[in-house]
């Protein structure tokens, strides 16, 4: 069984999304997760903010029970010596409720194991070591009350291949980027697709932004020192236009295409669905940019059936495709990558 956290009232939807995939899957009132006998192929689900695979439920009365059981799972999961991460978080209550009970798990399972399996003990990597997907193990441990829950151990390269489904942040969260120099709050979006993607926009490089009014994704760009070609029917922040990394373009966003290819495109323009797909599409096929984040926008939820294309078009001009609806979106869903 494999279990699914959706994005925040995102639960039907990723139901459906995975049913839509030929994946049985179902939710419930007991626990905030979605469960599925099997992975979806190919691994893109647009309202998952986290996988946890391989996952299986267990009711556990004693700090020291969770413990022994998370010893038990990892035994029988994970190779040996291979570094391992724990994600172990509570999902239950309001505010603080289950973190106190998290941290005693965790203690207790340092002593056990130390005791018990010294090897596993010392290739357990520290909490804020980084996550080499291809090379690392995950464990996650999710508290869905007191004296239930739910482990999954995934042993690497497993989260290599799952990478569009899955996050190094512990229940895939990342909380917006603040800067309220930014022209607007849209900026978390970039940040968050370039943590989840692990490229950032970089100084010297190009970027395109389609619908860039009034400006916080170009900040971003520019701010990182890259040079910024920014498309829209109106101009961006005055400080923004005086940019010297600025080349501003009054212009039908869905028209323009670079002289060559870029580094970048960035696409937050506000648009039907389906002429953002395409729009993503047609720049895919016709090689104009090495990595892209664009922003699909939705009125109510008639049209999330329509992602389905992207996630069969895209990827084969991707080595990375992903399409995530992020922590700082909201009726969206975004998509990014790196293409081949
Ligand atoms: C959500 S805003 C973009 C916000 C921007 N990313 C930011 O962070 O400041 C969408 C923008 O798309 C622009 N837009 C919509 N349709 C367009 C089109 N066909 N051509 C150019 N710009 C367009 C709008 O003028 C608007 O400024």
């Amino acid at each position: 069984m494999h279990a699914f956290l959706p994005a925040e009232g995102c639960d039907v939807f990723l139901v459906d999304e995975l049913k839509q995939a030929g994946v049985e899957a179902w939710s419930s009132e007991q626990q905030p997760f979605v469960l599925a006998e099997t992975l979806p192929d190919p691994p893109l689900l647009a309202f998952a903010r986290q996988t946890l695979p391989n996952a299986r439920e267990l009711s556990q009365v004693s700090i020291n029970g969770w413990a022994d059981q998370l010893i038990e799972v990892m035994l029988a999961t994970l190779p040996d010596d291979q570094p391992w991460h724990l994600h172990l978080w509570p999902a239950y209550g309001e505010g603080k409720a289950g973190q106190h009970r998290c941290a005693l798990i965790h203690a207790a399972l340092g002593e056990r194991l130390k005791k018990r399996r010294r090897s596993l003990w010392r290739s357990w990597q520290k909490a804020d070591a980084e996550i080499l997907p291809g090379e690392h193990a995950l464990v996650q441990a999710v508290l869905t009350a007191p004296d239930a829950g739910i482990i999954s151990a995934a042993p690497a390269p497993l989260l290599q291949d799952l990478r569009a489904i899955f996050s190094p942040h512990i229940a895939g969260d990342i909380p917006h980027a603040e800067d309220k120099a930014a022209p607007s709050r849209a900026f978390a979006k970039v940040i968050e697709a370039e943590l989840r993607l692990d490229q950032r926009i970089e100084r010297g490089q190009t970027c395109v932004d389609l619908g860039a009014s009034p400006g916080s994704w170009s900040y971003v760009a520019i701010q990182r020192g890259a040079h910024v070609i920014a498309i829209d029917r109106s101009p961006l922040r005055d400080d923004l236009m005086r940019s010297p990394r600025l080349q501003f373009i009054q212009a039908d966003a869905f028209k323009y295409k670079p002289e060559k290819p870029v580094d970048w495109l960035i696409c937050d323009i506000i648009a039907a669905p389906q002429r953002s797909m395409d729009l993503l599409l047609e720049w895919l096929r016709e090689k104009q940019m090495n990595r892209f984040i664009v922003t699909i926008k939705f009125k109510g939820s008639d049209e999330y059936h329509l992602l389905s294309q992207l996630k069969n078009e895209a990827r084969a001009f991707c080595t990375d495709f992903r399409l995530t609806r992020l922590c700082a979106n909201k009726n969206e869903v975004t998509a990014f990558g790196c293409v081949s």
